[in-house]
């Protein structure tokens, strides 16, 4: 245990490890280790964010999806899927909602659904920036040419979420199709950096064939493109997949991922997943106390919300936004940190 808790100083000291003592903090069966790492996640978390969680409004405003990544409910191949797509007025009812409720972010999540044209993500885009100028525009839908991503920024989204899913090729291409590569989507990322976008990266944790050095890859691909922000959660397996067999990942696992990840980031923005929520009843709370400082509940409409299913028995699916919002303000503040309302804009400042 020694070791473990000097290689946590260490990390905690240096921000980062050479490549063996992080695949030791990494793969660690220390029951302790967990813990340990945990609370020098959060001292850190608090050095740089206080007790402050920000919230983000996520509307999943479509599940038709043109890709067909074989870990995910909604990908192309899924028949059985049920498809939507929210109109722009009932993604501005969404919007109008979350404000009321005190949001000040808004995240666009959708599969990569060639309805939404770069005029249409524009018109949106645009007509939010409009009702809105004091919120945060995010949008998450996948990989596009960097001219659109201009598009978008120039009509006034000022975020964009897009996970690398596994900075490893060979890894890359046992989750995904070979009409999907590991180069074009850090082609993406670095083209949203440039652009001016804050940018989210991330990855799933125990997603199949998942290594110890592939997660290293993870960290080390992060160091490069240094992101504000850095989602992950377990990967859930989900019936209508071609994974339909393979086990989920641990809240274990991603939790020790997420307060590595402090430790090496610790000006980042870190949600506490939904992912991680559904695989463990406190699994967000479990984020928090981590490291982790976002959460971002639901705003789509309840009527939807079942079928943007890219894994099973995830959670949020039931309430509506009020409830949602009201549910994880009680557990934010039961876990011992405070909601906040403003933007949250990355802390770099601090460096
Ligand atoms: N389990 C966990 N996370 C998933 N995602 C997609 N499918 C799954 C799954 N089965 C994640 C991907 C994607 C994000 C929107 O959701 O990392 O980038
Ligand atoms: Fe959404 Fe509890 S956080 S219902």
């Amino acid at each position: 245990m020694s070791t473990i808790a000097s290689l946590i100083d260490k990390l905690a000291q240096e921000r980062d490890l050479p490549d063996q003592e992080l695949l030791e903090l990494i793969t660690t069966t220390d029951s302790a280790a967990n813990e340990l790492l945990a609370a020098r996640a959060d001292k850190m978390r608090q050095q740089y964010y206080g007790k402050k969680v920000y919230i983000r409004g996520l509307i999943e405003f479509t599940n038709y999806c043109k890709n067909n990544c074989y870990y995910c409910g909604i990908r192309a191949g899924n028949g059985q899927a049920q498809r939507y797509r929210l109109t722009k007025e009932q993604i501005l009812d969404c919007c109008a909602e979350g404000y009321r409720l005190g949001f000040r972010t808004f995240v666009l999540q959708g599969g990569e659904d060639p309805y939404y044209t770069d005029e249409r993500i524009c018109d949106i885009v645009a007509a939010i920036r409009a009702q809105h100028p004091d919120c945060a525009i995010t949008l998450s839908i996948g990989e596009k040419e960097r001219a659109s991503y201009q598009a978008y920024f120039d009509a006034g989204a000022n975020r964009y979420l897009l996970r690398h899913e596994t900075a490893a090729p060979e890894h890359y291409a046992r989750l995904h199709p070979a009409s999907m590569s590991l180069a074009n989507r850090k082609r993406c990322l670095f083209d949203l950096k440039e652009i001016g976008y804050q940018v989210g990266s991330g990855f799933m944790v125990g997603s199949p064939y998942q290594t110890p050095a592939n997660l290293l890859a993870d960290l080390r691909f992060l160091q490069e493109l240094e992101p504000d922000m850095i989602g992950i959660g377990p990967y859930i397996t989900h019936e209508q997949t071609p994974f339909a067999d393979k086990k989920s990942g641990t809240a274990e696992q991603t939790l020790r991922l997420l307060s590595i990840l402090r430790l090496m980031f610790p000006y980042a923005l870190l949600p506490a997943t939904t992912a991680l929520g559904t695989i463990h009843p406190n699994g967000r709370e479990l984020g928090l106390k981590a490291g982790g400082n976002v959460v971002m509940p639901n705003l789509s409409p309840v009527s939807v919300r079942k079928l943007y299913e890219l894994y099973e028995n995830k959670i949020c699916t039931g309430e509506e936004a009020a409830q949602c919002r009201g549910c994880l303000e009680a557990r934010v503040r039961m876990a011992g940190y405070e909601i906040v309302t403003d933007r949250g804009d990355v802390a770099k400042s601090m460096l």
